[in-house]
């Protein structure tokens, strides 16, 4: 893809699944890439991995419900040339959605930890980002999630922070259009990361793949090959938009 090489992107919530395919997807095509995620470790063996596939990365642990954290990790990703060129906000506290029931049965206590990940997380990596985004003309992608098309009898709080998402990123691409930032988002179907794998049926795996129109389930390189593309230049005339990799999960007959 086009200039994507010697460019700094930063991916923040980049240790597992998605965010670590996307990092190493984003070394292969020669950026330098900043991984930031709660989990340092795996930061950090990501950031390894981009090396020993011949890229260059740094991994560090950063929490996004913490400004200051916020904050530091931008400036960690501000080292190697000065500039960021592109940031990929993909944090979601997963760990919680299994206590995500509907909006009766779920406790407030629920609804305010996946707001303050998914959603407030996300506006505190754009505040902190953008005046450097202004500076390179750089790109931002979030990772929202079919949840905020579907309707759903559980998980709102999930999906209220993805609808979030998109207007948050809408926000950015008609506010900061003219002044060279573009906005967008990837919009994952059921998306077979290693730790979803581990934990669920053939059964289960075989009605998600009923629900779509594809040959086989979305995977995390699916999703890191919408984002590098969405961060290149070849998308420089992409602004404002969802993408959707789903498999065709929304179609209708
Ligand atoms: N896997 C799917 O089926 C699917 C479908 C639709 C959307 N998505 C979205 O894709 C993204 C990645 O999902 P995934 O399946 O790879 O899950 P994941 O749990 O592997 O990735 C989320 C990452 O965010 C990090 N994180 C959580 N809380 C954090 C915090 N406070 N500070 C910093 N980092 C934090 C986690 O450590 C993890 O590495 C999420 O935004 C998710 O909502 C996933």
């Amino acid at each position: 893809m086009r200039g994507l090489r010697d460019k700094t992107i930063l991916v923040a919530g980049g240790g597992t699944g998605i965010g670590a395919a996307t990092a190493l997807r984003l070394g292969a095509e020669g950026a330098v890439v900043i991984i930031g995620d709660y989990d340092a470790g795996a930061a950090q063996s990501v950031a390894e991995q981009v090396v020993a596939d011949g890229g260059r990365a740094q991994g560090a642990g950063f929490d996004v419900r913490d400004r200051e954290s916020v904050a530091s990790l931008i400036r960690l990703a501000l080292e190697p040339s000065g500039e960021i060129d592109g940031v990929h906000i993909n944090v979601a506290n997963m760990a919680i959605l299994s206590r995500d029931e509907d909006v009766v049965a779920t406790d407030l206590s629920v609804f305010d930890a996946t707001m303050d990940v998914n959603l407030r997380g996300h506006v505190c990596v754009t505040q902190l980002a953008i005046p450097h985004l202004l500076k390179s003309g750089g790109a931002l992608v979030y990772t929202t999630s079919e949840a905020a098309y579907l309707s759903e009898p559980t998980r709102f709080s999930y999906g209220i922070t993805k609808s979030g998402i998109n207007a948050l990123m809408r926000h950015v691409a008609i506010r900061w259009g003219r002044e060279g930032i573009r906005a967008n988002a990837v919009a994952p179907g059921f998306t077979l990361t290693s730790a979803i794998d581990a934990h669920i049926s053939d059964e289960l795996k075989a009605e998600f793949l009923g629900n779509i129109h594809s040959p086989r389930l979305v995977s995390p390189d699916d999703i890191a090959a919408t984002v590098a593309f969405l961060m290149s230049d070849d998308a420089a005339s992409i602004n404002g938009q969802v993408i959707n990799v789903d498999g065709g999960r929304i179609l209708r007959a």
